[in-house]
């Protein structure tokens, strides 16, 4: 039989995130303090030791790998740990390998990374305004993202764009962007805030439940929902005068802990059982006290064994600090 993960809640584990680098060459204000500290180089796992990773998961049942950060695509040399994990779709090992990314760096890479396997990726855009990007990033340039997304389509690579939905920042903006990505042919998600590492901002200003952008939209558009299911947390409507796909990640006021697929693993051999929870197991010593998998594989098993029930996000009002105090960009959501 086909190896499965299956921790204690009965849910299967299948969908590996690997954060590759907790750099990014953007600061969204959402997801990172201006000054930051990142690792010391010294401290990330190599490329051969991130495969190393990968496949000891797949060996297990992972059949979906989607890699993120910080973002993915500024780690050195990122096309070879592709690459190589693209060989377990050809080897039928794997359904899907895809990115999350914030498409600075696509007009470089968006045809190795079809060539390599990938076929979808999802690239954060939270407006269409360049002076607004600039602000919420705090320095990027949508130009060059745009160019990176029309690049990434002619490679033939799928796009779902994500938005962080803010409160007096984007959320006017939706319904615009929607027309934008549909009419590029591009699904959307939209996502509420989670309050994980200090910012510079106050989040509990920003914070806007998805309940009410959908009542908004719902005065333009006609939303149905469908089934439609990409293994990850997004819940799908149908635009009936676009014919695109909106997904909503409600992490905060509907939360999808019970249908949970997926652990992440950071860029230094950390593996977090889930996103909201500080618990995690470390698996770049097991992964160095061996050349065999064996460890490894054992580690996992212990990790996967106590994988939470799901998280208890709040945005705190009365305190105001984050739920997590680890940053979003330690393991790219
Ligand atoms: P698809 O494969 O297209 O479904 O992508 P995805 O939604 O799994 O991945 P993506 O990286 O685009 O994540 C979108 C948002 O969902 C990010 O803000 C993530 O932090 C959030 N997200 C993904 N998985 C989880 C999860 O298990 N818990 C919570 N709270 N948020 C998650
Ligand atoms: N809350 C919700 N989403 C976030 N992202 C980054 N930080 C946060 C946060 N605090 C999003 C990014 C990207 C995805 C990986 O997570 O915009 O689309
Ligand atoms: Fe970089 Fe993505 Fe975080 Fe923005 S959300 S700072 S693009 S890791």
């Amino acid at each position: 039989a086909a190896p499965t993960m299956i921790d204690p809640f009965g849910r299967t584990v299948n969908y590996l995130r690997v954060s590759v680098t907790d750099r990014c060459d953007f600061r969204c204000t959402y997801c990172m303090a201006e000054n930051m500290t990142f690792l010391p180089k010294k401290d990330l796992l190599t490329l051969e030791e991130l495969d190393r990773m990968c496949t000891a998961f797949v060996d297990k049942g992972v059949r979906k790998i989607r890699l993120t950060g910080g973002e993915p695509l500024v780690r050195k040399n990122i096309m070879q740990l592709v690459r190589q994990i693209g060989r377990h779709i050809d080897a039928g090992r794997m359904d899907e390998l895809t990115l999350t990314t914030n498409g600075s760096q696509l007009t470089r890479f968006a045809s190795e990374l079809y060539e390599c396997g990938v076929r979808r990726i999802n690239v954060s855009i939270d407006t269409l305004d360049p002076d607004k990007f600039r602000k919420i990033t705090r320095w990027g340039e949508l130009g060059k993202v745009l160019e990176g997304v029309k690049a990434a389509q002619q490679a033939g690579l799928g796009i779902k764009i994500n938005a962080v939905a803010l409160k007096g920042f984007n959320d006017t903006e939706i319904p615009e962007m929607l027309k934008w990505a549909h009419g590029q042919g591009m699904d959307m998600t939209v996502i509420e805030t989670m309050p994980m590492g200090e910012i510079d901002e106050d989040r509990t200003d920003q914070y806007l439940p998805l309940s009410l952008l959908r009542a908004n939209l719902e005065r333009q558009f006609t939303l149905e929902d469908i089934p439609f299911n990409t293994g990850g947390p997004a819940r799908y409507v149908k635009v009936a005068e676009t014919g695109g796909k909106l997904g909503f990640i409600t992490p905060m006021t509907h939360n999808f802990c019970e249908s949970c697929n997926r652990v992440r693993l950071t860029c230094t051999g950390t593996l977090y059982m889930c996103l909201g929870q500080n618990d995690a197991a470390d698996l770049r010593a097991p992964l160095r006290a061996s050349e065999g998998n064996e460890l490894l594989s054992d580690a996992i098993d212990e990790a996967i064994g106590r994988k939470p029930k799901g998280h208890d996000f709040i945005i705190d009002r009365t305190t105001r600090q984050p739920a997590v105090a680890r940053h979003m960009s330690v393991t790219g959501g």
